[in-house]
């Protein structure tokens, strides 16, 4: 049988960047293929270019053994190419139905229609256990089932090839299996599913082959059932990763921040967080575990004054935090990072970076005033050994300063989030889902940097949906469920089941 896909010999630079060097691979009709690779390697520029977004600079693609063009996505379409995109592209206000047929042919089609769509959409998700109501609206849906629209969406459009890029990066444990399920699913009906994870335990899980991409070329290509996690960890990186990283005993000094009856509704009166009452130590990392949307984005939010809360207390060296008396937020950010609150984001691209700025300029971002001289002017000479230090630290790729940072990869970005924050010797650092979309190499590194402020002294509040982050990094877990904390835990007790329950906790109302 021919491959589905034939990559052979693609090769596409973008400027100085070699993105892809001669990549050559199949992927088998009917199977799961995982592709991996280090941040940057060049995963998400190839599926672009066979989802026509790009077009390689020297290579051909074969479908089904012939050789295609592919100059645009809609060309990609006709050919039953779906690719679903690691940032939704869905429009919020619209129901499931309508986001479907907005990019179906033909645009918005008339109500006749829309039944006999409606109908169909139905049938898909019984056939693929989608339990998605077409005439939901997108934002009253889980990111999982927003998800579910995207995969609807391709398989409406007949999609035999599916490309999914990092989709599980967003999900909790329970969306990643009924995710899985699908592509079960999609696999027995004899389709063909490329799968881009940084997770390999995922690789482990579904895939039939793996191709591992390293510096823009196939480092290696392999049978799933014949290989391991620490094999591919080997190809991916070039030397073992280390799982468990070493730490200091547990002496956590003085308080640092102290959150009492700290309480938030929005303009509606809905409850988004009761009564939070934890505080921090000097030297010691607490982590909030939870299913994301219960309240912790929230909570990071107020603690980096991006918020203000609607009642309670926050304490930070023993000085009450300014919200009280004031209208809105402006100015909090900095002011509390001006007394040592640093800020690593969750969601990177809205709030940790400014897309189209350098990456020069995005490495003194709400840390202007300290690379000013004397009379107002920056100075530039500063920022330009800060940033070249911080690159060369955190081994961001390319090492390339006056790079727009919206085209570096994810995992580099994080690379200058996390830099940033760092290099501003924070006393209390908060960080949200810092490994989000990270290879396991920078990981590795993030969380011993991690490890080494801790060792430092510096208070850290961790927010992670990976029990397997916050198991590596926190001294105390506490858990949160519908904008209340459910429990708290020790690392020593550290359990699956009962974080498990907690996060799916009940609380009182
Ligand atoms: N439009 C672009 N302009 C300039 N450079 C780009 C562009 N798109 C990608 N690159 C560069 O090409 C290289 C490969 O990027 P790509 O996004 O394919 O990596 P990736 O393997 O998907 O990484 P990640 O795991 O972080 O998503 C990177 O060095 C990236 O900075
Ligand atoms: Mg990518």
């Amino acid at each position: 049988m021919q491959p589905a896909v034939e990559f052979r010999s693609i090769s596409k630079a973008f400027g100085a960047v070699q993105a892809n060097a001669d990549v050559s691979f199949s992927i088998a009709k009917g199977s799961i293929h995982g592709v991996i690779g280090e941040n940057g390697a060049g995963k998400s520029t190839l599926m672009s270019i066979l989802y026509g977004y790009y077009q390689a600079d020297s290579g051909q693609i074969l479908l089904d053994g012939q050789a295609r063009s592919i100059p645009n996505s809609h060309a990609a379409i006709g050919l039953g190419i779906g690719m679903v995109h690691q940032h939704f592209m869905l429009v919020d206000n619209f129901t499931v139905l309508d986001n479907v047929m907005l990019g179906a042919e033909g645009g918005i089609q008339l109500a006749s229609q829309r039944a006999a769509v409606e109908a169909r959409l139905r049938e898909i998700c019984a056939t693929y256990q989608l339990e998605l109501d077409p005439l939901a609206k997108i934002e009253d849906l889980s990111v999982g089932a927003q998800q579910r629209v995207e995969i609807l969406k391709q398989i409406y459009r007949s999609a035999n090839i599916l490309i999914l890029d990092e989709p599980t990066a967003v999900l909790t444990a329970q969306e990643t299996a009924s995710l899985f399920q699908i592509l079960r699913l999609f696999k027995e009906q004899g389709k063909t599913i490329i799968l881009i994870t940084h997770k390999l335990q995922e690789i482990m899980d579904i895939t039939d082959e793996v191709t591992v991409m390293r510096a823009g070329r196939v480092a290696g290509a392999v049978r799933t059932a014949e290989t391991s996690k620490e094999a591919l960890a080997n190809l991916m990186v070039g030397r073992p990763i280390q799982n468990e990283l070493p730490r200091a005993p547990y002496k956590p000094g003085a308080s640092v921040l102290e959150v009492s009856g700290l309480q938030l509704r929005d303009a509606h009166g809905v409850q988004l967080l009761r009564d939070i009452n934890f505080s921090i130590r000097a030297g010691e990392i607490v982590a909030i575990a939870g299913v994301s949307g219960n309240g912790q984005s929230e909570l990071m939010a107020i603690l980096a004054g991006m918020r203000l809360p609607s009642a309670g207390q926050v304490r930070f060296l023993g000085q009450a935090l300014p919200y009280a008396g004031r209208k809105d937020a402006d100015g909090l950010p900095k002011t509390f990072r001006d007394l040592g609150i640093g800020h690593v984001p969750e969601d990177r691209l809205r709030d940790g970076v400014i897309k189209d700025f350098s990456v020069m300029q995005n490495t003194v971002f709400g840390y202007q005033d300290r690379v000013t001289k004397a009379g107002g002017l920056f100075d530039f000479k500063a920022i330009a050994a800060r940033c070249a230090g911080l690159l060369k630290a955190f081994d961001v790729r390319p090492n390339n300063p006056d790079l727009r940072i919206g085209l570096l990869s994810g995992g580099n970005q994080q690379k200058v989030v996390i830099a940033r924050e760092v290099l501003a010797q924070p006393k209390l650092l908060l960080v949200g889902q810092p490994t989000r979309g990270v290879d396991i190499g920078t990981i590795e590194a993030i969380h011993t940097e991690l490890l080494r402020l801790r060792d430092a002294g510096v208070a850290i509040l961790l927010v992670s949906v990976e029990l397997e982050e916050v198991r590596a990094l926190a001294d105390r877990i506490i858990v949160m469920s519908g904008g209340a904390i459910t429990g708290e835990l020790a690392i020593d007790e550290f359990d699956t089941t009962r974080i498990g329950l907690l996060m799916g906790g009940m609380h009182k109302s």
